[in-house]
């Protein structure tokens, strides 16, 4: 369970104090999925930072099954906007770091890495170093680490920005494959209506600058088996839509 109850989080910038995200309170049960949507610079990417304990000076409380959020000692799956890997690792290395991270033996997990290599396009790239890859395939790795690790808690900053709208669905559903296999807890931001409401159980509207919570809905379709094609599907991506403009519009 992740707990957030009044969190207030300000930057000083050049001497001057400003604050980025206020008075945000949001539950997420065990095994649940968030998207996040919200205007640029409305304390997405924030958010998660706090979430992910990088980010450790705020006013409120944030806690993960009733203890503050220690990521040395929990599991947690964090993808930041700009992909996180070291460019002197190779994508075999990169993807293994978690899991070296947290003592566990590569040896171990090879079979999950082969299916995640050939999952999200990745074979022959494995000796790649990442200023050798294009920018989605550096998100792809970025995704196969999270993956391979099995996070208690998965933090994703707009995880398919990079991606071809082909390879997007593609890697959305290789995420929701392994999501109903074993659900983790996940959060994503995204810009897009579609995949909000393609991976999020719940969807999480932030608004204003500083980034008020301004709608949480609970999303009927989630999980449906074929919903991308369904009249459903669009007409609730449309009254999305609508509801996020008038509220970046108040
Ligand atoms: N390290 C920082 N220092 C000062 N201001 C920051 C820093 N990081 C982000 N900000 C500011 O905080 C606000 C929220 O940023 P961010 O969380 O990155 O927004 P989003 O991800 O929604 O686009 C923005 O106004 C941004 O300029
Ligand atoms: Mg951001």
């Amino acid at each position: 369970m992740i707990q957030i109850k009044d969190l207030v989080v300000t930057y000083v910038s050049e001497g001057i104090q400003y604050t980025a995200l206020e008075q945000i309170n949001f539950e997420l049960a065990p095994g649940e999925t968030c998207a996040i949507i919200g205007p640029s610079g409305c304390g997405k990417s924030t958010l998660l930072k706090v979430l992910a304990g990088i980010i450790k000076t705020y006013d409120g409380s944030v806690e993960m099954n009733g203890q503050a959020v220690m990521p040395h000692k929990q599991k947690i799956g964090f993808i930041p906007q700009n992909y996180g890997l070291l460019p002197w690792k190779n994508v075999c290395d990169n993807i293994l770091l978690g899991i070296k991270i947290k003592n566990q033996k590569a040896a171990d997990v090879k079979e999950s890495l082969n299916l995640l290599l050939q999952q999200l396009g990745l074979i022959g790239l494995e000796n790649r170093y990442p200023g050798e890859l294009s920018g989605g395939q550096q998100q792809r790795v970025a995704l196969a680490r999270s993956f391979l690790l099995k996070p208690d808690l998965l933090l994703m900053d707009e995880p398919f920005s990079a991606l071809d709208a082909m390879t997007r669905e593609e890697i959305q559903d290789v995420y929701l494959a392994s999501w109903k296999k074993h659900p983790i807890s996940t959060i994503l931001v995204t810009h897009h209506v579609e995949e909000a409401v393609y991976l999020g159980q719940k969807i999480l509207i932030l608004t204003g600058c500083p980034g008020v919570v301004s709608q949480v809905i609970d999303n009927p379709l989630f999980g449906a088996e074929g919903v991308r094609s369904q009249q459903e599907f669009f007409e609730l991506c449309l009254a999305l839509r609508k509801m996020i403009k008038e509220d970046w519009r108040k």
